[in-house]
């Protein structure tokens, strides 16, 4: 800093001329200009305003002027510094309203675009269908019993009377499993749940069986060789062949609505007498019958469909679960859990509930319950 001073001219103090001033300021201005962030123009302020910018170091040469000139050169110096104040504070509006700009625009929410929903996992259309049938015989008092996949032969053919030349217990019918000695097969039926049923609980009984079956069968639209049955066994003192019609009828309303049920004479081992259950058919509800104009693909043209097998049980069968056929007897039925999926939700081919294309499954859940 210049010392006191009473005679010389403020002009000749260069930091003071007013050209020089003027170029501070545009100085001042340009580097505003040229900040585009809100730092840069932070550094730009203590380089132009601040005690060591040159019109901070002019205002300190003020004090070594004499009155008049300290005049003069303090007026200059402060329309100097209020230019440049506001450029700052203009340039600084400027920065701060970009940078706000960009960071609401960089953190926009889009509030309209669809939430992202993981997928969850769905009962297949099967267990959900078992789960159904269980449903309505355990509002009548039923109880579920389940047995094992791996069956031994006696359970799944001896003591149902199938004998050892019966057909069904040839290789190409049945999967048996290694070692042959041990005379074990993939249960070709969910009936040996009767034998177990009753071999295990005391009397009366009254079960529903589903589960899992093999066969050695092809694999087409209408035969799986690895699919699902439910068996029904009840046995109690006084039980006839009506008991049988009337909880087929029950169950059949139960799974499709307002149809008709009817026995047709049949034979298995297990039951005696024996019958295929029939379902009047849904679609035509007998109308194609003799009726050319109106055939019926469902039923072909039959009027009826058929649904699976039932009888009263078998004497034989109860002795060899050391019941008395003398005191007791029963009815028994058995259906396809995948057949009963085909009539109910309009499922034309087997295979597709077992590839596991989600789009099968998700077409019918909601439907099986
Ligand atoms: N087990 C038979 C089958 O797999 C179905 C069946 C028929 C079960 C008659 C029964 C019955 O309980 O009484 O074809």
């Amino acid at each position: 800093m210049s010392g006191p001073n009473k005679s010389y001219d403020p002009v000749e103090v260069t930091p003071l001329n007013a050209e020089e001033i003027d170029r501070f300021v545009t100085e001042a201005i340009a580097a505003f200009a040229a900040a585009t962030t809100v730092a840069e123009l932070k550094e730009a302020r203590i380089a132009h305003t601040g005690d060591r910018s040159p019109l901070g170091l002019a205002n300190r040469e003020i004090g070594a002027l004499p009155p008049q000139a300290r005049k003069d050169a303090g007026k200059r110096i402060g329309q100097a510094r209020g230019r440049v104040n506001q450029a700052l504070a203009a340039r600084d509006a400027e920065i701060s309203a970009a940078e706000l700009e960009a960071t609401l625009r960089a953190e926009r929410v889009d509030v309209t675009l669809p939430v992202a929903t993981a997928p969850v996992g769905a009962r297949h259309p099967i267990s959900g269908l078992m789960d159904l049938v269980s449903d309505v015989f355990v509002a009548m008092g039923w109880e579920i019993e389940e047995g094992p996949e791996a069956e031994s032969e006696w359970t799944n053919f001896d003591a149902l009377n199938l004998n050892v030349d019966h057909p069904a217990r040839t290789m190409q019918d049945t999967l048996f499993l290694d070692p042959p000695s041990d005379h074990l097969v993939l249960r070709t039926h969910t009936s040996p749940v009767q034998i177990r049923s009753l071999l295990n609980r005391d009397l009366p009984v009254y079960v529903l069986c589903p589960g899992k079956v093999y066969r050695a069968d092809e694999f087409d639209a209408t035969h799986v060789p690895v699919f699902h049955q439910f068996e029904g066994l009840c046995v109690d003192k006084g039980i006839t062949l009506g008991h049988l019609k009337g909880t087929l009828d029950h169950f059949a309303r139960a799974m499709f609505g307002d149809v008709k049920t009817r026995l047709r004479p049949s034979y298995f081992p297990f039951t005696e007498p024996s019958a295929e259950v029939d379902l009047e058919c849904f679609v035509c509800h007998g109308e194609s019958v003799n009726n050319p104009d109106r055939p019926c693909r469902t039923c072909s043209s039959e009027g009826w469909i058929e649904w699976g097998g039932c009888g009263v049980v078998n004497p034989r069968v109860l002795i060899a679960a050391g019941v008395d056929p003398e005191v007791y007897s029963g009815f028994a039925f058995g259906m396809g859990v995948e057949r009963t999926l085909m009539f109910r939700n309009s499922a034309a081919d087997m295979r597709d509930m077992v590839e596991g294309d989600l789009r099968f499954s998700r077409s019918l859940i909601g439907q099986a319950r």
